[in-house]
C-alpha cells in the first residue's frame, strides 16, 4: 500500500516536472498559444483590508435593473448625440433607448422606453467598448473584427484598424486578437485610445446562441501565463495604429483623463490600472495608477467631477493562488465549461481620484440586485452599468459624487446644512465627509459667509444619493 501510494507520489511530482518542461497548447481555437509556467512576481496575491473606503455595504442594491432579460450583456452603454440610449449585445444587435420626455408619465426608473426590434445588428462578432465620436459615429471596440464604426447618417459599417501599423517600431503589422474597450480624445483630432486584450483569440460558445464568449477568451489568456495585452491609438487623420503600451496581463478598461495628460487603462489580470502619460515629461511612459484592487477591475471611465469610476467585476478571490501552477491551468483549460467553477456572484463599483487614491466602493455584497459589473457610464445625474453577464441590459442609480461636492448645493438649498440623516453608513464615506465638511466650513469662515453652526450630522453614501433628489433628503 505504502509502495503504491510513494509510487504515485513519484509518478506525480516526476510528471509535474516533466511538464514544467514543455509547453502545452491551449485548445482551439487558441491551439497557437501554449500553457507557460507563470513569473511569480507577475501574480499579486495580497488584497486590501475592507475598510475605510473598502468599507462592505449595499449601496448598489438601490439600482435599479434596465430591460430586464430583454438585452442581453451590453458591456457598456452610450448616450447618442440625439440623447438616446445605446446597448449593443452580445450576438451584435444595436438598441436604442428613448428618454422620459417623449415617453408619457414615465419616472424613474422606468424613464427609458426601449425599441424593439433591434435596429440594426453589427454581424458575427461581439462588441465590447462603444461611444460616439464628434460627427456622431458610433465606435466600437468588436473583439473578433477590430476597431469598428457605424457611420452617422447611413449605419454603414466600416473596419477603421484590425492590426497594428507596418512601420509601428514595437510589433508592426500585428493583428488585432481581442479588440476591447475605447476612449476617444476631445484635442488631437479626436484620436481613439483602445485596448487588444491579450494575443489569445475569443472562440464561439456553442452555448446560449451560439456567441462569441470573451469571458471563456479571457480564461484561456489566463491559463497561458502569458501577459499580451496592449494599449493602442489610432488617428483618424492618417489611419494609423500604433502600440502604446505592452506586456498588459489582460488590458481592458481605457479612460483618458480630464486634462488628457494622461490615459488609463485597466489590467484585469494583475488587479490594477495602468497610466499611460500622453503629455509631460513623463510623456510616453506607462506607471502604475492604483493596485491591489479589492476585485477584478473591468471597464474605467471618466466621473463628472474629474475621478475616475472602475468596474471590479469579480471581487477578489483564492483562484489566482492556484492558478499558479501550471498543471491546475492545464487540466482547467480542457475542462468542459460545465465542469469549471462558477464565479462568485457580486457587484462591485469603485470610484478613484485622478492620483489614484481610492475614495468610495459601492457594492451589492451577494449580486442580488446587480452583479459583475463592466463598466459605468455617468450621464443626467445618474449612473448607467454594463453588464457582461446577465441577462439585464444595465442598472442605474442617481450619481453619488463625494458628500463635499454636495455641501454647496445642499448649502444653497436648504441655507446651511443641519442634518443630513443617510441610511448606509460607511466608515470611510463618514470619515472622508468630516474631512470635507470641516474644510467647507474652515473655507466659509474664510470667505466670511455665514457659518454651518447647528451641523449635527454628517453626509453618508444613502444622503448623498439622495442630495440629487432634494425631496427625498432627509433634514
Ligand atoms: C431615439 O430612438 C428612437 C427609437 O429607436 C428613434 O425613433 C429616434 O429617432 C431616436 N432619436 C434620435 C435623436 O436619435
Amino acid at each position: 500500500m505504502w509502495t503504491f501510494l510513494a509510487a504515485l507520489i513519484a509518478l506525480i511530482s516526476s510528471g509535474a516536472v516533466w511538464l514544467n518542461k514543455v509547453d502545452v497548447p491551449l485548445p482551439p481555437p487558441g491551439q497557437y498559444h501554449t500553457i507557460r509556467n507563470i513569473d511569480p512576481a507577475s501574480v499579486d496575491l495580497t488584497w486590501p483590508a475592507m475598510e475605510g473606503p473598502y468599507a462592505p455595504n449595499e449601496v448598489l442594491r438601490k439600482a435599479h435593473r434596465l430591460f430586464d432579460n430583454v438585452i442581453q450583456s451590453s458591456e457598456t452603454v452610450a448616450v447618442s448625440p440625439g440623447g438616446n440610449l445605446t446597448l449593443l449585445d452580445k450576438y451584435g444587435y444595436v438598441y436604442e433607448a428613448e428618454p422620459a420626455s417623449k415617453v408619457p408619465n414615465a419616472v424613474f426608473p422606468n424613464e427609458w422606453a426601449l425599441d424593439l426590434p433591434a435596429l440594426d445588428y453589427l454581424g458575427p462578432g461581439r462588441p465590447l467598448g462603444f461611444h460616439y465620436d464628434a460627427q456622431g459615429n458610433l465606435i466600437v471596440c468588436d473583439s473578433l473584427k477590430g476597431l469598428i464604426m457605424r457611420e452617422a447618417g447611413t449605419g454603414r459599417l466600416v473596419v477603421l484598424t484590425s492590426r497594428v501599423s507596418p512601420d509601428d517600431p514595437t510589433a508592426p503589422g500585428s493583428p488585432l486578437a481581442y479588440t476591447n474597450d475605447l476612449d476617444i480624445a476631445r484635442g488631437e483630432g479626436g484620436a481613439i485610445y483602445f485596448s487588444d486584450s491579450q494575443a489569445v483569440p475569443v472562440g464561439l460558445s456553442p452555448d446560449q446562441g451560439p456567441f462569441y464568449d470573451t469571458f471563456r477568451g479571457f480564461m484561456q489568456g489566463l491559463y497561458t501565463g502569458v501577459p499580451s495585452g496592449r494599449l493602442l491609438r489610432y488617428d483618424p487623420a492618417s489611419r494609423r495604429t500604433e502600440v502604446l503600451a505592452s506586456g498588459i496581463f489582460f488590458a481592458n478598461g481605457v479612460a483618458l483623463s480630464a486634462d488628457e495628460s494622461f490615459v488609463t487603462v485597466v489590467e484585469t489580470t494583475r488587479r490594477r490600472v495602468l497610466r499611460h502619460w500622453l503629455k509631460g515629461p513623463k510623456a510616453g511612459t506607462t506607471d502604475v495608477l492604483i493596485e491591489r484592487l479589492p476585485g477584478f477591475p473591468d471597464g474605467i471611465s471618466l466621473a463628472s467631477d474629474g475621478n475616475f469610476w472602475v468596474a471590479l467585476v469579480v471581487p477578489m478571490n483564492k483562484l489566482p493562488v492556484v492558478l499558479q501552477y501550471k498543471l491546475v491551468r492545464v487540466i482547467l483549460a480542457y475542462l468542459p465549461p460545465w465542469a469549471r467553477p462558477p464565479l462568485p456572484k457580486w457587484g462591485g463599483v469603485l470610484k478613484i481620484s485622478p492620483t489614484g487614491e481610492p475614495l468610495q466602493l459601492l457594492m451589492d455584497p451577494d449580486g442580488s440586485k446587480i452583479a459583475y459589473v463592466s463598466s459605468i457610464v455617468e450621464h443626467g445625474g445618474r449612473l448607467y452599468f454594463g453588464n457582461v453577464k446577465e441577462n439585464y441590459g444595465d442598472a442605474l442609480l442617481p450619481t453619488c459624487a463625494s458628500p463635499g461636492h454636495q455641501l454647496p448645493l445642499l448649502h444653497k438649498l436648504y441655507g446651511g446644512v443641519r442634518r443630513v440623516v443617510g441610511l448606509d453608513l460607511s466608515r470611510g464615506m463618514v470619515d472622508l465627509a468630516l474631512r470635507e465638511i470641516e474644510a467647507y466650513e474652515r473655507e466659509q469662515r474664510l470667505q466670511g459667509g455665514g457659518s454651518v453652526a447647528g451641523l449635527e450630522a454628517v453626509v453618508t453614501d444613502a444622503s448623498c444619493l439622495n442630495a440629487l433628489a432634494p425631496a427625498a433628503a432627509v433634514f
